[in-house]
């Protein structure tokens, strides 16, 4: 019987897409859906080229594999994983593979590792960044964990994955679960960056009362510029998308209420676990968050009066500013998020390879853009930086654009325009490059009313005041 070199469980878009473009890459895979459709569906699509089998039961699509398995997981994160797990283990034989290929939580999947171990299979967290196309035509895959497994799977993630100069947009992420980590991070840099562009948006709709066209054509010239991302791309033919149902684009059409899946939020919980700060990335993941009081949001805009927009004298110099503003807080949210791998890498032992996330990131994920060839640069002049801020040939882009970025936050301030996004991160860049902090005032309080103690600029040690009340 003929043995299958790789095996998908899950067939639903991204499932079905990765599995032909591993065929299309002439590794032979068999299919499992519990989704009889699905199943039928994978064979029917699949071009004469390709060895595609679609199995209808585990038993069948286990013993179609060539050993040892190669088993990628494309379902939703969390129970589904482990109900799959629980079928599937079984069935397995020792040095089989299961690779995680969905946004699974970090600590699910040090879980995983260990509880396939006992059994002397392989398990693997695996980031897959791309969107439906991605997975299709080329997505960045973050591999981590099980080096002996990923050097088994390395030729097919190095066929399949965007190419960059060449290069497979995939690399060993490294130990344990650092692959589902750096995919998790991924995910609140591009929460921050969509936030950043609606932010943009607004100033330019509201502020400066440009048209959707207007709007698409800013769009195209910041794509075809430094600017160049796929989340500029995509917005600029947000703008000329029509609606099917009315006379109007669509995007006028959709109700200003955003959802989220959660790695948003646990790029945030993560940062306040292990203690770094990512404003701009907690602020992407709360705004979403305030979207949805939409009726507290309509009586409270009727009770407050609406703010005048006194428009920018000079439009195009306020369309540029507002380009390089969005364009280094979008530099700045890269630098909180990157700053968490490089301090969850040491707390958890992950060993990230900084340098080799950035290059990876250069092609293939929803966050590729321009930008991720400078932190390559920056990440070969010095793999250890902590803060991508700390590069000397990055200093010199912020220095260009930081006083747009101060006038386009000064504007929103002016006329009411929220701009949460913006403002935090002028504030983080601000924050971050003040040698001294207001925060010796927090420390004289924490000791005044709590005797928590503080330290000295001008000598060692710890200390405690019985502070003096003056008024009595
Ligand atoms: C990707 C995307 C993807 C993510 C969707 C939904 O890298 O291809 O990040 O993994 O799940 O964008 O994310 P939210 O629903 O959390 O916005």
């Amino acid at each position: 019987m003929e043995r299958y070199n790789y095996g998908m469980v899950g067939l639903g878009v991204m499932g079905r897409n990765l599995l032909y473009n591993i065929a299309d890459n002439g590794f032979s895979i068999a299919g499992f859906d519990l989704d009889k459709e699905k199943v039928k569906e994978l064979e029917e699509g699949a071009t004469s080229e390709m060895k595609v089998k679609g199995t209808g039961t585990l038993e069948d699509f286990v013993s179609a594999l060539e050993t040892p398995r190669k088993i990628i997981l494309m379902v939703p994160a969390g129970k589904p994983v482990d109900a799959v797990l629980e079928s599937i283990t079984p069935l397995l034989s020792s040095g089989d593979i299961v690779i995680d290929a969905g946004n699974s939580y970090f600590e699910d999947t040090n879980r995983r590792i260990a509880d396939l171990a006992s059994k002397n299979l392989h398990f693997m967290g695996m980031g897959v960044s791309g969107g439906e196309k991605g997975a299709r035509t080329g997505p960045s895959i973050m591999p981590g964990g099980d080096v002996e497994a990923f050097h088994l799977l390395k030729p097919m993630l190095e066929a399949i994955s965007a190419k960059v100069d060449q290069e497979a947009c995939t690399a060993y992420m490294g130990k344990g679960s650092a692959g589902n980590y750096v995919k998790m991070v991924h995910n609140g840099i591009e929460y921050a960056i969509m936030q950043l562009i609606s932010e943009a948006y607004d100033l330019l709709k509201r502020g400066a009362k440009l048209n959707n066209e207007q709007l698409y054509e800013v769009f195209r010239d910041w794509n075809n510029g430094d600017m160049n991302s796929f989340l500029i791309e995509i917005t600029r033919d947000i703008f000329q998308q029509r609606d099917s149902l009315t006379d109007n684009y669509l995007v006028d059409q959709i109700l200003d209420k955003a959802g989220a899946k959660g790695t948003g939020k646990w790029t945030s919980e993560q940062a306040m676990e292990i203690g770094v700060s990512i404003p701009t990335i907690d602020i992407a993941v709360t705004s979403r968050i305030l979207s949805a009081y939409k009726d507290e949001r309509i009586q409270a805009s009727g009770l407050y009066s609406e703010k005048e927009i006194t428009s920018p004298e000079d439009i195009n110099i306020f369309i540029k500013e507002v380009g390089d503003a969005l364009y280094l807080a979008t530099l700045i949210s890269y630098a909180q998020g990157l700053s968490l791998l490089v301090k969850a890498s040491d707390e958890y032992h992950f060993e990230i390879p900084l340098k080799d996330v950035v290059k990876i990131w250069r092609g293939g994920c929803i966050i590729r853009s321009v930008l991720l060839e400078k932190f390559y640069s920056a990440y070969t002049r010095n793999p250890n930086l902590s803060n991508i801020l700390l590069d000397k040939e990055i200093s010199v882009i912020v220095k260009e654009k930081v006083n747009s970025l101060r006038k386009t936050a000064a504007f929103a301030a002016l006329n009411g325009i929220s701009s949460l996004g913006i403002q935090t991160a002028l504030g983080y860049f601000d924050a971050y490059t003040t040698e001294s902090l207001p925060v010796n005032l927090i420390q004289a309080q924490r000791d005044y009313f709590g005797a928590h103690t503080y330290q000295r600029i001008d000598r060692e040690g710890v200390f405690h005041t019985s502070w003096e009340s003056t008024n009595n």
